[in-house]
């Protein structure tokens, strides 16, 4: 049985006093202590310290949004591994579709921080998925087959094994149009799948997120999926009654 895994990707929004407000009520629900599921949040990185002092004594665990695949130097406005360990964070996310397309992440450059996040000891949280002109095209399968393959040549599927992935289609993302459950679980089932040709255990255990207008009405269709483990939230992370009902969904 995998366990479910709702996470909450701030992006580039909030205050201390959100962060405050945000961290304290979402503690305070029943829910995100739940052993049955695994809460975290990604808030950007000046709120991480923050972040840490509200939730260290919670179930909730806490990440960075991307990371370098550098250890340390002169890379100015890069945040490593070794600091996002030292905030406690135990997540990352990497190659978010928004990394990709507006930063030039490739998949090679996703592949060397996947890395670098795992042999540090980071949970990577892998983002893959298709553009919309990608699926009306019928490339969706080889996108996501090219985006997993880059990681898998690079840090192994034992590589794969430490992290979690997140399938995010791009049109889908911010827009208000969510995958139908259907559609999310075939490309999932063919995650699985694909991760299986490798090895059939680590694609068994692995975790599955659903990314792309997750909302507190449409996340127990989605999250009822069987290969769906759980949600990767963008805008609706950001109201503490709309994550917490997304959060109680997938219990
Ligand atoms: P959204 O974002 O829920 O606002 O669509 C999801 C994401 O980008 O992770």
């Amino acid at each position: 049985m995998r366990r479910q895994m709702v996470a909450g990707n701030w992006k580039m929004n909030g205050s201390t006093g959100m962060v405050k407000e945000l961290c304290d009520a979402l503690k305070a629900d029943s829910s995100t202590s739940d052993p049955n599921i695994t809460t975290v949040v990604f808030p950007p990185f000046v709120y991480l310290s923050e972040t840490r002092s509200r939730l260290q004594d919670s179930s909730i665990s806490w990440g960075g949004q991307t990371l370098s695949a550098q250890g340390s130097g002169a890379f100015t406005g890069e945040v490593s591994a070794d600091m996002l360990l030292d905030m406690g964070c135990r997540y990352v996310l990497v190659g978010h579709s928004e990394r990709r397309t507006l930063y030039g992440e490739t998949d090679q450059m996703v592949a060397e921080k996947y890395a670098a996040a795992r042999k540090a000891g980071l949970v990577p949280v892998l983002c893959v998925g298709e553009t919309l002109q990608e699926r009306e095209t019928d490339q969706t399968e080889a996108v996501i087959d090219r985006q997993l393959k880059a990681v898998i040549d690079l840090d192994s599927i034992q590589g794969m094994r430490a992290g979690v992935i997140a399938y995010e289609p791009v049109w889908a993302i911010g827009t208000g149009k969510t995958a139908t459950p259907e559609q999310a679980q075939a490309v999932h089932r063919f995650i699985r799948g694909k991760l299986a040709t490798y090895d059939a255990t680590i694609a068994d255990s692995m975790i599955i997120l659903y990314g792309g207008s997750v909302k507190g009405d449409n996340a127990s269709d989605l999250f009822g999926m069987p290969d769906i483990d759980g949600g990767l939230v963008g805008g609706a992370s950001l109201k503490a009654q709309e994550f917490l009902k997304i959060v109680r969904s997938a219990l």
